[in-house]
Parts: structure tokens; sequence; C-alpha cells
């Protein structure tokens, strides 16, 4: 298949691309097993897009199961080399309230268990091999990062530059005493997804960038420290910042 333009993942609350037309559907095998679901192909803004939603377009897979390689390889696979990763987050410090756009330039892993590599398993094996030592100390591409701010300014979306954005394991949302230790580690945003993707992207070659959605202040970390965060609020405030979603994948 020729070239896509961008690949797109959808996190929590985004399981579908708006404004994506002429859809193909794309059900893809790979080396390291099933995506999530089927890839979605069209055109948005002139542009190829593929979509793919990373929990499944029913939310049936939680964090710590989904297939990071096989989503990853399935994209590549169609063809994508850039892959901008919508990650639902918690806000932790000031300038990250609920439903801001930001896109972080760092990160902090603290997810455990999960297969967080391509050396890993028979396909490693049956490739050779090698063993990768990927340099990530920049863990997103920076012009894809570039775009994606060139993007919001030329769509008057207000978007937050840099931050950083802490992985965890979930699926249970963290601890007040959790946040606590992430904010004085020096993150900004906490999400369940960010890690592996971030590596095995890096890995795979691909040009990779977060686009996090703020959905509710992290624990203990907004005004009402006895706040209880719940799904629907979650939801709710990812169905708020949607539109101007759109309007920056568009761009980009
Ligand atoms: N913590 C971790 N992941 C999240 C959160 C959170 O508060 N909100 C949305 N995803």
């Amino acid at each position: 298949m020729s070239g896509i333009d961008l690949a797109v993942i959808g996190g929590t609350g985004v399981y579908a691309l708006a404004r994506l037309e002429d859809v193909e559907t794309h059900v893809v095998e790979t080396r390291y097993g099933a995506p999530s679901g089927p890839v979605r192909v069209g055109r948005l803004g002139g542009r190829r897009v593929a979509f793919l939603a990373r929990h499944g377009e029913g939310h049936s897979v939680p964090p710590h199961l989904v297939n990071y390689r096989a989503n990853l390889a399935a994209l590549q696979l169609l063809g994508a080399t850039r892959v901008l990763a919508l990650n639902t987050v918690g806000g932790i410090t000031e300038r990250f309230g609920p439903r801001v756009l930001a896109c972080p330039d760092q990160l902090i892993d603290y997810t455990w268990g999960r297969i967080s590599t391509l050396c890993e398993g028979e396909p490693w094996i049956d490739s050779g091999g090698e063993v990768l030592h990927v340099d990530f100390g920049e863990p997103y591409s920076r012009s894809l990062r570039q775009a994606v701010l060139a993007a919001a300014r030329a769509a008057g979306v207000d978007l937050v530059e840099g931050g950083c954005y802490a992985a965890t394991q979930g699926p249970r949302l963290e601890t007040r005493a959790e946040i606590a230790r992430l904010r004085r580690d020096g993150c900004d945003l906490v999400g369940m997804t960010g890690m592996p993707e971030a590596g095995l992207a890096r890995e795979l070659g691909l040009e990779y960038a977060c686009l996090a959605v703020v959905a509710n202040w992290a624990a203990g970390a907004g005004p009402d420290p006895d706040e209880v965060i719940t799904l629907q609020d979650v939801l709710d405030n990812v169905a708020a910042a949607s539109a101007g979603l759109a309007d920056l994948i568009g761009a980009v």
C-alpha cells in the first residue's frame, strides 16, 4: 500500500477520528500478533491518515495488556512513518488542568511487567536476535513535535508546549502520595499508556510524538484535594477537548 502521511493512535475516549473520509478498514496481523483492532485509513485535509484505537474501539483492552508492539507494527506495515499518539492523562502541575491539550517533551517510565522492547520473544530470535540500545534521551521526535506545535498555532488551538509525562502501570488511578512523588520527580502529566509505546516506536524507527489530553486533575493535584475522579468526568473532559483535537490533527 502506498504511504500514509500520519498515523494516529487514539486513547481513552477517542475511538474514531472525526472528519476522516473515504475510510478503508484494514485487519492486520503482525509478527507480534494482532493489534487492538482494525486500522481505519482515510483522507483528512487532503492527506492519507491512519487511525487505530489503542484500547480497541469498544475500550476492551486495559493499558497493561495492550499489544503495543503489534499496534505500532501494524501501522508501519500499512506504510506509516509518523505516529501521533493521543494519550488521555491526569494533570499534576499548574499548567495542565482538565481539558488542556499538551505536547510533552520528556517522560519517566514507572510501568512494569510489560513487553517493552522488540528484543524479546520469537520474532526477535527468528530475526537474528540483534540487541537494540536505541538513544532515548529525547523520547519524542523533534520534527513531529515541531509539526504539532506549528499546526496548533496555524489552527488557533491552545496547546501547552513541553512537560514531562509519567507512565504508570494502572489500570487503577494513583494515590495522592504517588502523585506527590511524581511531582517531586518533575512530572507534569500522568497516564498509563505512554510507555512502552514511545520506546518501541523508537526501536521500530518510527517518528513518534504525544498529544496529551488532560481529563482530570491527578489525585490530590487540583484545587479540591478530596476530589474523587470518575470515568464519567474523564470521558466528559475528553469529549469537551475533542473539537480542538480534531482541528489540530487536521492541521498536522
Ligand atoms: N492517572 C493516570 N492515568 C490517567 C489519569 C490519571 O489521573 N487520568 C486519565 N488517565
